[in-house]
């Protein structure tokens, strides 16, 4: 348990356990469930955690509110990681009320069957009073399901926002951020946006300019550190990547069986090194452990104006590994990129014309025809300086 005011304290978990997020991104550096006691008149709970953490997450409540009870548990966001335990809460404390709005209903019901006369429904810019201080409610669809709201304690100028503004990654017995911690979680932020918000650009736009009239002091999130010194940034990152805007430099995403598109991709990686083009490399086949696989591919496409695709020709189609990429950039309605895609085949080339018509659907740029070749890589086969003359 943290204190964050007189009021309110921290009582979520850190997790070093969970090797992947929703089972599929990578968690090198953990990551933090938060939720937040209010302590007035009333209490409040704002969300749960993941299950597995009832004792800690018990223990912190007690720490914060020692033997009184809770009067609401307001669930922002019905992800299991944050809705877990609210079959759990609603036992331990038996004159709980859960606050939330009426697309959280029947999830409530689907997920922990609960009663009707347990549940109070809010709507947008409704209040509940604590007592000197209240809640109000704003509804952001889609950040990140359909029932998703934060809410904002006006008294303190914190808003409990839910997942956004989060990032992987736990945080220190600090909890709230000081100079330089941004910078510490800039790539997780982005690698958490990319991967889990990253298909809801609209959205967050819409909810940013509805919280724009905020005075906001202090970002109680779902995921990370508590922002209040880098509010700012913050705000500022998301706003960038949900507007898709990136800058000048190249994403090299491939995956290969034998090393061949492998080297041809090393090959690029080492010519726009020379040319002084910034750029990442990914191997979505993950042939080294600790690599960020798609997760890390998808955090650079937020943040490079150019994909770059090697997969071998597989089955007369696309490697699967890469094109479950290009079908991860249409789901995120990733725009306005230039692309080049190459690979190796041995009999009948596919994957590069295939690529090119993926990303021909998703209105990219093609800096060419892309660079099909056969068998083993060598450098007299396959020009990776002039493809890197292309990029530039
Ligand atoms: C299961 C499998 C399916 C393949 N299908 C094709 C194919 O349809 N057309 C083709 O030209 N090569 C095909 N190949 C050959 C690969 O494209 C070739 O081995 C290529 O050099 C592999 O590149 P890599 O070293 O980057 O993995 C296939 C290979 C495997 C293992
Ligand atoms: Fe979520
Ligand atoms: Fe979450």
């Amino acid at each position: 348990m943290v204190k964050l005011s007189d009021r309110i304290a921290y009582v979520g978990v850190n997790d070093t356990d969970k090797v992947l997020f929703e089972g599929l991104w990578p968690l090198p550096v953990g990551v933090s469930y938060n939720s937040y006691v209010v302590a007035d008149e009333k209490t409040a709970l704002i969300d749960t955690v993941e299950s597995g953490f009832e004792e800690d997450f018990l223990e912190n409540i007690h720490d914060a509110i020692g033997d009184r009870p809770l009067d609401y548990l307001v669930v922002n966001h019905m992800e299991p990681d944050h809705s877990s335990l609210i079959s759990y809460m609603l036992q331990e404390y038996p004159g709980l009320q859960i606050v939330a709005n009426a697309k959280t209903v029947p999830m409530l019901k689907g997920y922990h069957n609960v009663p009707d006369d347990r549940i109070m429904v809010v709507a947008e810019g409704d209040r509940v009073s604590l007592g000197n201080c209240s809640l109000r409610f704003y509804m952001t669809p889609m950040v990140h399901w359909p029932e998703t709201m934060v809410t904002w304690l006006e008294e303190e100028n914190t808003l409990f926002s839910g997942d956004a503004f989060g990032t992987f990654g736990t945080i220190d017995e600090d909890v709230a951020d000081s100079e330089g911690t941004f910078e510490q979680y800039r790539d997780e932020m982005m690698r958490y946006y990319a991967c889990i918000v990253g298909k809801y650009g609209v959205p967050v736009q819409t909810a940013l300019k509805k919280l724009g009239g905020l005075e906001i002091k202090r970002i109680c999130s779902t995921h990370g550190p508590v922002w209040e010194k880098g509010i700012a940034s913050v705000i500022a990152l998301y706003d960038k990547m949900s507007r898709y805007e990136v800058e000048r430099g190249v994403c090299i995403v491939y995956a290969s069986m034998y090393g061949n598109t492998a080297a041809a991709a090393d090959a690029l990686a080492m010519e726009l090194e020379e040319q002084g083009v910034p750029y990442a490399i990914h191997d979505l086949a993950g042939n080294n452990a600790g690599e960020l696989g798609i997760s890390g591919a998808l955090r650079d496409v937020f943040k490079y104006d150019t994909i770059v695709v090697g997969a071998p020709t597989y089955n007369n189609g696309i490697f699967p590994p890469a094109e479950t990429f290009m079908k991860a950039l249409q789901a995120r309605l990733i725009k306005g990129r230039r692309f080049y895609a190459f690979g190796s085949y041995t009999w009948a080339g596919a994957s590069v014309r295939l690529l090119n018509e993926m990303a021909a659907s998703l209105n990219f740029e093609l800096l060419g025809n892309g660079l099909s070749f056969p068998q083993a890589y060598t450098r007299e086969k396959v020009d990776m300086k002039a493809v890197a003359e292309l990029l530039k």
